[in-house]
């Protein structure tokens, strides 16, 4: 498959830069996950994104910024919710719907009138992103459908070649993409759960609706289907008694914060103290471990359904929606 360069994030960033501006693929760390970034102003590297996903043309991307006040220069007036948010929580792991200004080719949002931007709350992403001199389109930097990256070597096995530089910042702090919430119109709708809780949401600026499809009830299943799925079957299941006393063979398991009884081939605990933060920062890259160990089947137990351990469920439910029970 080949290998991309791998730069500290912590470095000089005018390579990384240049290979954007000049329309190559630049996977980066965020508070997030890591990114897989392309110059948002150029439809040719655009579409290297896709291709290197191999991502389906109507899956629009999240176009980041490197600072706040980079908004308005770029997209113009936004609603005063819009506003309030970008205020409030940015640099962070929020992303908001605004018009999609000209400037944006339609490659990026596949089409939409609308586009998604965030400024990430990461340093070195921020550095890139100023150095590059243009705003960054970047989706999780993994194959479509797979789990997303939190550290380098994630990028590196998952995308190979495919990218041209990956920029290493150790681990994710937060390990969980960014909610994205629609608040042009008068009734601010969360599009899809993630690292900002929506309790901090509705303390800014009041009750927000979660859309159905993105708290675990699938509006159509197909929309679910192979996402954040890794390669090995993903069963959720209400504690490990639940498997049965020789369930565990062969078996990995993925617990919140207690070891389960019974022998399992493999056991990931997400958070020992029971935090929620901490959960969500290891869930992928306990996924990623548990996929690599060679187990028949990933059985996972939910977390507790408040403040980030909705986007964990929200996640985990996603992963399990690929697997089909033996005929
Ligand atoms: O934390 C994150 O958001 C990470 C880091 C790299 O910033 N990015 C990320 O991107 O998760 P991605 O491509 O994996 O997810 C982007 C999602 C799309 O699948 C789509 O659901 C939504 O953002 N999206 C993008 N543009 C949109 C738009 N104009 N309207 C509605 N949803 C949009
Ligand atoms: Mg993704």
């Amino acid at each position: 498959m080949g290998s991309p360069r791998v730069l500290p994030a912590d470095g000089d960033l005018g390579e990384a830069a240049d290979v954007l501006r000049t329309g190559g693929l630049v996977a980066f760390p965020t508070e997030t996950v890591y990114g897989l970034g392309a110059n948002a102003l150029d439809a040719r590297a655009a579409a290297r994104i896709f291709e290197a996903k191999r991502r389906p043309s109507f899956d629009p991307l999240i176009t980041h910024l490197a600072d706040a006040a980079d908004l308005a220069p770029l997209v113009g007036p936004v609603s005063p919710a819009v506003a309030a948010l970008a205020a409030r929580f940015w640099p962070g792991p929020l992303t908001l719907i605004v018009d999609r200004p000209e400037r944006i080719p339609p490659i990026v949002t596949s089409g939409l009138d609308s586009m998604a931007v965030r400024v990430p709350d990461h340093e070195h992403a921020r550095r890139l992103i100023a150095a590059a001199g243009v705003p960054v389109a970047a989706p999780s930097a993994n194959r479509f459908g797979q789990l997303s990256p939190t550290r380098a070597e994630h990028v590196v096995r998952g995308l190979g070649a495919a990218v041209d530089v990956v920029l290493d910042g150790g681990p994710s702090r937060c390990g969980i993409e960014s909610t994205i919430v629609d608040a042009r119109g008068d009734h601010p709708v969360v599009l899809r759960l993630g690292a900002l809780p929506v309790e901090e949401l509705e303390k800014a600026i009041g009750p927000v609706t979660v859309r159905p499809g993105s708290s675990g009830q699938p509006v159509a299943p197909g929309t679910l289907a192979a996402h954040y799925a890794p390669r090995t079957p993903l069963r959720l299941v209400h504690g490990a008694e639940s498997v049965g006393a020789d369930g565990g063979a062969g078996r990995g398991y993925l617990a919140f914060r207690d070891r389960p009884a019974g022998h399992w081939a493999a056991v990931e605990v997400l958070s020992a103290a029971g935090d929620l933060t901490e959960a969500a920062a290891r869930l992928f890259d306990a996924l990623h471990r548990l996929d690599a160990v060679g187990v028949t089947e990933i059985v996972a137990e939910p977390v507790p359904d408040a403040g980030v351990g909705r986007a964990v469920n929200d996640r985990l439910r996603r992963a399990a929606a690929t697997w089909h029970p033996a005929p």
